[in-house]
C-alpha cells in the first residue's frame, strides 16, 4: 500500500465505511467526506468533510486543502432507488464523477481514482454468465450510468492521463455497514431479519440468481487493483469479479441450518425485473490473469460471518 492521503467520496455508505475501515487499519492517512457524516463509531475521529460530488468547486477545495493522492468515488445511486428519480441519478452519477475526472486531469496531487462500475452494465441479452467482454445494454439509470461511466473512464485514461482503475461489483455484502436503494440489498437485510426476527420476505423470486461478493474481498479487491503496475491492466473499462453466486431460496436454506426455526416468504416488487436482467454470474478470468484477482469467502462462510457479526453492525451504527 503506498503512503499518501487516501480520499473517500462517499464514506458514509456501505462500501465507503468498509474501505475507510480497512485503510485506517493499514495505517494509511485517510480523509472521509460524503453528504452525511459517518455513523460507524470507528471513524468518529477521522478528518471528515461535507461534500456534495455534483459541485465541481467544492470538489476542487476539498481535494487541493486535502492533497489527496488516491480519490475513491464511491458516492452512487444505487438500481433501485435511481429508477424513482432518474435525472438525480444520472446527474449524481455522472456529474459526480466527471468532477473527479476533470480534477484529476488537471492535478499534479492526484495521483490514482478507484471509481467502482457494476453487474447493472449488463442487460438481458448478455448470457448467464457474463463475459469481460460481455453485451453492455443496461436497463435501469444506475446501470446506464455505470456504462457511460466506464466510457468515460477509459476516455480520461487514454486522453488525460488519469490513473482511474475500475471493477464491476456484484451485490455487496458486509457487517460493518449497512446498503441503501440497491437490488442486491436482500442478501444484507435478510441477516438483519434473521438475527432480529427469524423470518424474512424476499422482494425478490425465491430462484433469482445473482452473483454477490463478501465485503472484506470487494475491500481487498480494490487495494489490490490500486496496487497493481499499470502495465499489467489490460482491460479499458471495468474488470468483472466474481466471488459467489446464489439464489434467494439458496440464501436462506443455508441461513435455515443455522438458525432454528428460520422461515422465508416472497412477496417480488419492482426489484425482480431489474433483477432478472443481470447476469447471474461473472467471469473474472481477465482480473485473476492481470492483477491476481482471487476471493477468498464462498456462500457457507459468508453465511457464518454475517450471522456471528450482524449482533456487531446493529450495536455499532
Ligand atoms: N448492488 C448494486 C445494486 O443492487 C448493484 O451493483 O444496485
Amino acid at each position: 500500500m503506498s503512503q499518501g492521503v487516501h480520499f473517500i467520496i462517499g464514506a458514509s455508505g456501505q462500501l465507503g465505511t468498509e474501505l475507510a475501515l480497512s485503510l485506517v487499519s493499514k495505517g494509511e492517512h485517510v480523509v472521509l467526506s460524503d453528504v452525511r457524516r459517518p455513523a460507524h463509531q470507528n471513524l468518529q475521529s477521522l478528518e471528515y468533510v461535507t461534500l456534495d460530488v455534483r459541485d465541481r468547486g467544492a470538489i476542487d477545495a476539498a481535494l487541493i486543502a486535502a492533497e489527496a493522492s488516491h480519490v475513491y468515488l464511491l458516492a452512487a445511486a444505487l438500481s433501485a432507488r435511481g429508477e424513482g428519480d432518474p435525472e438525480w441519478a444520472w446527474d449524481l452519477n455522472m456529474r459526480g464523477l466527471l468532477n473527479i475526472m476533470e480534477h484529476a486531469s488537471d492535478s499534479q496531487t492526484v495521483k490514482q481514482v478507484f471509481w467502482p462500475s457494476s453487474i447493472a452494465v449488463f442487460g438481458p441479452e448478455t448470457p448467464a454468465a457474463a463475459p469481460q467482454c460481455g453485451e453492455r445494454k443496461p436497463t435501469t439509470v444506475y446501470g446506464i450510468s455505470k456504462n457511460a461511466g466506464e466510457q468515460w473512464c477509459a476516455w480520461y485514461r487514454e486522453h488525460r492521463g488519469v490513473d482511474v482503475r475500475s471493477v464491476r461489483f456484484p451485490g455487496l455484502i458486509g457487517h460493518r455497514a449497512v446498503p441503501g436503494g440497491g437490488t442486491t440489498d436482500y442478501a444484507v437485510d435478510i441477516f438483519i431479519e434473521a438475527n432480529l426476527t427469524g423470518r424474512y420476505t424476499c422482494y425478490l423470486n425465491e430462484d433469482e440468481r445473482l452473483p454477490m461478493l463478501y465485503m472484506d474481498d470487494a475491500v481487498d479487491c480494490i487495494h489490490d487493483l490500486m496496487a497493481a503496475p499499470a502495465d499489467r491492466l489490460k482491460v479499458a473499462t471495468s474488470y468483472n469479479v466474481h466471488g459467489m453466486d446464489f439464489t434467494p431460496a439458496e440464501l436462506g436454506a443455508a441461513i435455515a441450518e443455522r438458525v432454528e426455526g428460520f422461515t422465508m416468504d416472497y412477496a417480488p416488487d419492482f426489484r425482480q425485473a431489474i433483477a432478472a436482467n443481470w447476469p447471474d454470474s461473472l467471469l473474472d478470468a481477465e482480473a485473476r490473469a492481470d492483477w491476481g484477482w482471487s476471493p477468498k469467502i464462498g456462500m457457507n462462510e459468508l453465511v457464518s460471518i454475517m450471522l456471528e457479526a450482524k449482533k456487531v453492525v446493529l450495536s455499532e451504527t
